[in-house]
């Protein structure tokens, strides 16, 4: 294990005029359009072919994206951190996730409504177009689920309401792009389509996330998600026998227990003076990475200032060295309501009576009434071997230096191939859930 982290991402669309009552003109066209019910074909099925030789130019795309994408992911942070208890509360989210589940919805936006999410996610700044982006993310999509080593897995599902008629072409693209797939649901009967919509994220998430949607408007006519599931194993896991009780300090005034997981070995490491923070990176087997930062004078500064030329700084600078790492072993979830947190972004069109989604459905006028993120992390001591098994790795000849994370840090998981930061965050209190 190491680090197990899921999340899922779920939009849910609404008709935006007062009345839309365009059930009963098309009932019983449940296979319309490609959908099937509770059918499971995940993304497995989807790459059966294009590996092993991607083209020049597709790599220079996704690599285009990589830089936009990381962008938008050091943007979300500073706006979740600005929010109400952003201060003092973990923060966990999946940038990648956020992103590759909007650009989906922009797939059947247009005009203001589509140019804001364009430029919200920061593919204005670029000399791509929206088709390319999507090429872009079919990439991402197909090299992440090709990492067999980190067990990761990512995709999409939309819920259609019955009777309800998307644009053919949109659920076409959602499925060649994003690995979406579709289904036919009753939104009236809420409790239903919760259970099937619930089922589904849980079979993804490996049961981890149980229960993603606890309200439903039987309003509803369409449903995005967004799912990601990652089990990373450590490179060189921490042995159980040396985890032991600790504290961590929330802040200067408060402190809670935890319990520290401790590995004496060679280390990633690097000291930043402009920020004043201890970098570590912890590699995953596989093409992935965990970068722990803790600042040493208060998080406040490096929380404002960090950005994606930092992040490509810490891992061209890390150097291996002989430390003593103390860590904290955890398990938080964060659940996020986007909508207020993408509008202080500038993509407000989408969720008012001037969303213009008519590359969804152009009979029916539609906006997005919520947008929920939730993402789990655990950190534990398990790698690729046995972690029982493995005693002390080699015993240095002098005491080496310790570099025990013991109060507030940020942390990133990124994957290399796709220079994807698949999740970030802040864990400010470790012991709280
Ligand atoms: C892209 O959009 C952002 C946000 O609206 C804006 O600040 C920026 O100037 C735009 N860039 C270009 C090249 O238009
Ligand atoms: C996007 O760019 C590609 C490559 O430059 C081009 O082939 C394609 O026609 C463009 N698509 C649109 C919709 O402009
Ligand atoms: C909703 O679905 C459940 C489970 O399929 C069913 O038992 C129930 O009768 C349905 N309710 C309505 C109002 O259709
Ligand atoms: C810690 O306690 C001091 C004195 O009671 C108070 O001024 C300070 O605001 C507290 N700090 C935090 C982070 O709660
Ligand atoms: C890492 O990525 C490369 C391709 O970029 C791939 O060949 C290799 O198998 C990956 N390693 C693992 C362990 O998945």
């Amino acid at each position: 294990m190491g680090a197990t982290l899921y999340v899922c991402l779920l939009a849910a669309l609404l008709c935006s005029a007062v009345s839309c009552n365009h059930q009963g003109k098309h009932k019983d066209d449940h296979h319309h359009h490609g959908h099937h019910q509770h059918g499971h074909h995940g993304h497995h099925g989807h790459h059966g072919h294009g590996h092993g030789h991607h083209h020049h130019h597709d790599e220079i795309l996704y690599h285009k994206i990589a830089a936009e994408n990381a962008e938008f992911a050091f943007k979300l942070y500073k706006q979740l951190a600005s929010q109400k208890d952003g201060k003092s509360k973990n923060i966990f989210y999946s940038p990648l996730s956020i992103s590759m589940a909007l650009s989906m919805l922009s797939l059947g936006a247009k005009g203001a409504t589509h140019n804001q999410i364009f430029e919200g996610l920061g593919f204005n700044n670029t000399k791509i177009n929206g088709t390319e982006v999507n090429e872009a993310f079919k990439h991402v999509l197909e090299m992440l689920n090709l990492q067999t080593e980190l067990e990761l897995s990512t995709g999409g599902a939309v819920y259609v309401h019955k009777g309800f008629k998307p644009i053919p072409k949109f659920m076409e693209d959602i499925k060649h792009f994003y690995h979406s797939e579709g289904f036919t649901v009753n939104f009236k009967n809420t409790s239903e389509t919760m259970d099937i919509i619930n089922k589904y994220v849980q079979d993804k998430t490996h049961g981890k996330i149980t229960e993603l949607i606890k309200g439903l408007s039987p309003e509803s006519v369409m449903l995005l998600i967004s799912y990601m599931f990652f089990k990373g194993k450590w490179e060189k896991p921490f042995n159980p026998a040396f985890t032991h009780k600790d504290i961590f300090h929330v802040n200067d005034n408060e402190s809670v227990p935890v319990q520290m997981m401790s590995r004496t070995g060679m280390f990633d490491v690097f000291h930043d003076k402009e920020l004043s923070t201890d970098v570590l990176k912890l590699p995953y087997t596989g093409n992935a990475s965990l970068m722990l930062l803790m600042p040493q004078k208060g998080m406040k500064h490096l929380e404002e200032s960090w950005c994606r030329e930092h992040f490509k700084k810490w891992h061209r600078s890390v150097q291996r060295s002989q430390w003593q790492v103390i860590l904290p072993k955890f398990s938080i979830s964060a659940t996020y309501s986007l909508q207020n947190v993408l509008s202080e972004m500038g993509i407000t069109d989408v969720f008012s009576n001037r969303a213009d989604l008519s590359g969804i459905s152009e009979e029916v006028k539609l906006k997005v009434s919520k947008i929920v993120h939730k993402a789990a992390i655990d950190i534990d001591e398990k790698g690729t071997e046995a972690a029982a098994g493995t005693g002390v790795e080699i015993m240095p000849v002098s005491v080496p230096p310790t570099l025990k994370f013991d109060k507030p840090f940020l942390l990133v998981i990124s994957n290399r191939n796709t220079k994807s930061i698949l999740f970030m965050g802040k864990i400010a209190n470790p012991s709280e859930k």
